[in-house]
């Protein structure tokens, strides 16, 4: 097994064990044997914001996507649904049960979980929208492999991220908006569109590299550097927008940390900018 095959970097060697467990309490053994033996535990969403090293991952990685993690249930507007359901099938279900508020989620290619664990959203008009504002409450692990439900009130939300990295996140209930399915579908397609225009999805690539400074675009910043286009082995600069990492033929993991580490080397010259990694490095 190679994690090539479940990122959509597509870039990725071997994890120390990849494991797919049927339901919560294998999870739990296998969380338990592999702290027990002082290994690293990483959960693999949809594989869509990380660059694992092509040497292997010193870990045990888990992916929930067995049924059981992969529920989805309503109550009125509230919306129950495991860690592993990819956001698209979340989003298919609001159209259908007519529950708005979580359209701006189109075309992110995550899990429930991992979009939770980053607080993955959008930056739209300076206003940033993102799926921590649409939570109520949080099933997770704890450290000490305990179930835990956690409120609202002790979950804590930032510009992608928040404190439910360090958990193994199980499911999530969120409370939406009802309104005519038409609606939601129609603003599913608007928000779909934007991103189709802005964004380079031809060739593998995990999304962002980069987060936004305060108040500008790292993409725009990337772009003034006259870096689009770019290429450091199989790996270039998105001419579309230049915040993406293209993997356009058989690009290493060094390829994108050369090629990155070129890109904050030229903005910090240039603009006196730092930026810093949204994508998580695995190795
Ligand atoms: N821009 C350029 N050149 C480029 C790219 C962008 O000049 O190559 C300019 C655009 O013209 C625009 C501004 O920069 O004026 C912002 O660009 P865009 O609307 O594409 O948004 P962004 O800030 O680059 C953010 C999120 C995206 C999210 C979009 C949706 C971050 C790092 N990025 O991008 O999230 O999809 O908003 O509105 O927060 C991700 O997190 O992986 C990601 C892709």
């Amino acid at each position: 097994m190679l994690l090539k095959d479940f990122t959509t970097f597509k870039i990725g060697g071997p994890a120390k064990s990849f494991l797919r467990p049927a339901d919560i309490s294998r999870l739990r053994r296998v969380i338990k044997n592999s702290r027990e033996r002082g290994e690293k535990v990483l959960v693999l969403g949809a594989g869509s914001n990380i660059l694992a090293d092509d040497r292997g991952v010193d870990a045990v990685v888990i992916k929930l996507d067995a049924k059981c993690f992969q529920g989805i249930n309503n109550y009125g507007e509230i919306v129950e649904v495991g860690a592993g359901k990819p956001l698209s099938q979340l989003l298919a279900y609001c159209v259908q049960k007519g529950l708005s508020g979580a359209e701006f989620l189109a075309g992110i290619p995550g899990t429930v979980g991992g979009a939770l664990a980053m607080n993955a959203g959008i930056s739209l008009n300076k206003r940033k929208l993102a799926i921590g504002d649409l939570v109520e409450r949080v099933l997770v692990l704890d450290y000490n492999n305990n179930l835990k439900v956690l409120e609202r009130a002790k979950l804590k939300f930032g510009y992608r991220q928040s404190n439910l990295a360090k958990y193994v996140i199980l499911g999530a209930s969120f409370k939406l908006f009802p309104r005519e399915p038409g609606f939601v579908k129609s603003k599913l397609s608007e928000y779909l569109s934007l991103r189709k225009a802005a964004q380079d999805w031809a060739w593998p690539n995990a999304g962002c590299v980069f987060k936004n400074p305060e108040n500008d675009s790292a993409g725009r910043l990337i772009d003034s550097c006259g870096l689009k286009g770019r290429r450091i082995g199989g790996a270039q600069v998105s001419r579309k927008h230049a915040n993406f990492i293209l993997n356009v033929e058989h690009a290493s993991s060094r390829d994108v940390l050369v090629l990155m580490r070129e890109i904050k080397k030229t903005v910090k010259i240039k603009h006196k900018i730092i930026l810093k990694t949204e994508i998580k490095i695995w190795k």
